[in-house]
Formats: C-alpha cells, structure tokens, sequence
C-alpha cells in the first residue's frame, strides 16, 4: 500500500520539529535504559501509551528490533472514556489528529507501530501479560487513568522492563504524583531515577540499572546529579541539560528547506525562496533509505554505550 502523500506542514526534517514534550534529558535517559536492553540482548516489545503528535514514540521505535511490537496508545481523534478526561483533552490536545501523528511518525519510520486507538483502558486486551522491555506512561494525568495504567504496565513488563512515568512531580499534575507514589509504597514499584519531569522505575532489581548510571560518566557531562533515598530506597536525580544530546534518529526530510510560512494577503511579489544548503551529512541522509540509517545510528548507539 502507498504511504499517504505527507502534506508540508507535516514533513518534520528532525525530531525537534515534532511538538511535543520529550525533553533532551528524557531522550538521553530513554537511550541509556534502550541502549542498555540492546547492549544486554534483553528482548521485548516496547508499549507507549499516550503518543500525541509522536515526538517520543518516533525516539523509543528506532530501538525495535525487527521482530518486537511497539504499541501505541491513544485517544487521537476518539471520544474521551469520562467528560474530565475529555476536558483534559480538550484543554491539552485539541489539534491532535491520528493523522498527523502517522505522518510525523512515517517521517522517521517506514512501518507504523500497532497503533491502539482508544482509551488507555484497551491496553491490557492488545498487549500480552510479561511481553514488554520499556513501558512510557504518558497519557491522562487524571489520577484514576494514571493509577490504572501503572497496573497495566507492571503487567505487561518484564522482570527486566523498564517503565517511564511522566509529570509525576509536576504542580499541575498531582493525580501522576499520588498514583506514581502509591505504586512505589504499595504497588511494589522500584524507583531507578528521577529527572525533572519523569519517574524511571523497574518491578524487578533497580540496583544493576543505578550502579551502571553511576559508574558510568561521560553521558552525564552537563547534568546534575544527587542520590536520594526515600523509605529505605535510593533514587538517583538527574536535571539540567546533557550536554551530548541523544542519537534522535533521522527524518527522511532532514535535507529539506523549512516550509515557508503563509503567505501574505495581496503582497507584492517576492523573490522565489533559495534552497537552504544541504550539508553533507544531511545530503546522506536524504538519500539513505530510513532502514539503513536505523541500523547504522543502533551501531553508533552500541558504541556510545560501551564506551561512556
Ligand atoms: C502529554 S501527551 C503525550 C506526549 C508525548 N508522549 C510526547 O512525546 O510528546 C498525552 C497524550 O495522551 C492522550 N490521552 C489522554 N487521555 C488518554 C486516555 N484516557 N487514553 C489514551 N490516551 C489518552 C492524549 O490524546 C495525548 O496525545
């Protein structure tokens, strides 16, 4: 089937140029913890739930080994399940489109992950029980959403698995933090770090993960770092801005000029805009087939692993 023709507006040429919030600390911590499954041939499929225009879901699929699933999860354009989820929605989201999600995402991929529309409800139907290596929970920040979606994902995950909880400590959002908390206190969640939006934690041994973030130093250049302990657990804190950002992977766009903005009404003609220099790199890029450049960019990514 033809790949739907990508209207300009929707041809992002990187990562940065999808909204969304997935911040370069985030996108750092993602590839340590994606790295690391590689790096350790932990195998399992990767499950987001909660996706809007694609910016981390684009990041967390250049780790998918050809024979994982990456799910994804949520309501684009459907009805909300509750009328504050769908205020919630309505005051977040409201430009939010299955398809511009899909054409951002096919700018970096050339197959679409198994894409659930719906309320993060549906997960535990779609997803098998212990399948999962990496779980990012994203989606409502209503309390009773976000407590149900952090029971979904201990059972999807792996003894290995990571989950990414996000807004757990933001001042809008105290419905992530009270469910974030009780899973640790009663729900038998480890925390592993903590960066300044999102909470790192594992159902299995946290130690192994913090010992390696510790041990390790070069990727931490730029952040700052302390290590807590709260009830008896140690968490290690991250913050500020790395100063080696993440492999982001490459947008079959990269060498394209910048879409130009609307033109205005009854202007005088203009000169036709020059193209933007292509740099090599980019000029490559363009021309490489996405695949190939995911491969190379997981090869780079082994080594930055090792060596760091
Ligand atoms: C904060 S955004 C996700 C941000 C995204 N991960 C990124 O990298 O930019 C939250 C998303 O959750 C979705 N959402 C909200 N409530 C949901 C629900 N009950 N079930 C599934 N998705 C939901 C919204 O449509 C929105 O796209």
């Amino acid at each position: 089937m033809t790949a739907p023709t990508t209207p300009a507006a929707q041809r992002p040429r990187s990562l940065d140029d999808v909204k969304g919030w997935f911040p370069p600390l985030d996108q750092v911590l993602f590839e340590r913890f994606l790295a690391r499954q590689e790096r350790l041939d932990e195998r399992g499929d990767l499950l987001e739930m909660g996706a809007y225009l694609g910016k981390s879901a684009i990041f967390t699929a250049s780790f998918r080994r050809p024979e994982e699933r990456f799910t994804v999860c949520d309501l684009f354009d459907a009805d909300a399940p509750d009328e504050h989820n769908a205020a919630e929605a309505r005051k977040s989201y409201a430009t939010l489109t299955r398809v511009a999600f899909e054409q951002n995402y096919r700018a970096f991929h050339d197959e679409l992950p198994y894409i659930v529309q719906g309320p993060t409800s549906e997960v535990p139907a779609h997803v098998r029980p212990d399948s999962c290596r990496f779980v990012h929970v994203d989606a409502s920040h209503l309390y009773e959403h976000v407590a149900g979606d952090i029971v979904a994902a201990r059972a999807v995950l792996l003894p290995h698995g990571v989950v990414a909880l996000d807004d757990f400590r933001s001042e809008h959002t105290p419905g992530v933090a009270a469910a974030t908390w009780e899973a640790v206190f009663n729900g038998g969640l480890r925390p592993i770090c903590l960066s300044t939006q999102k909470l790192y934690g594992t159902w299995g041994d946290p130690e192994p993960f913090q010992e390696e973030l510790l041990a390790t130093t070069e990727w931490r250049a730029g952040l700052r770092m302390s290590v807590q302990e709260v009830g008896g657990q140690r968490i290690l804190r991250f913050s500020g801005r790395p100063e080696h950002p993440a492999t982001a992977p490459v947008s079959r766009f990269a060498g394209e000029a910048p879409a130009e903005p609307a033109a205005a009404p009854a202007a005088a003609p203009r000169p036709a805009p020059r193209p933007a220099p292509v740099r090599a790199g980019r000029r490559v890029a363009r021309e490489l087939l996405p695949p190939i450049v995911t491969r190379a960019l997981r090869k780079r990514r082994a080594e930055r692993a090792r060596t760091r």
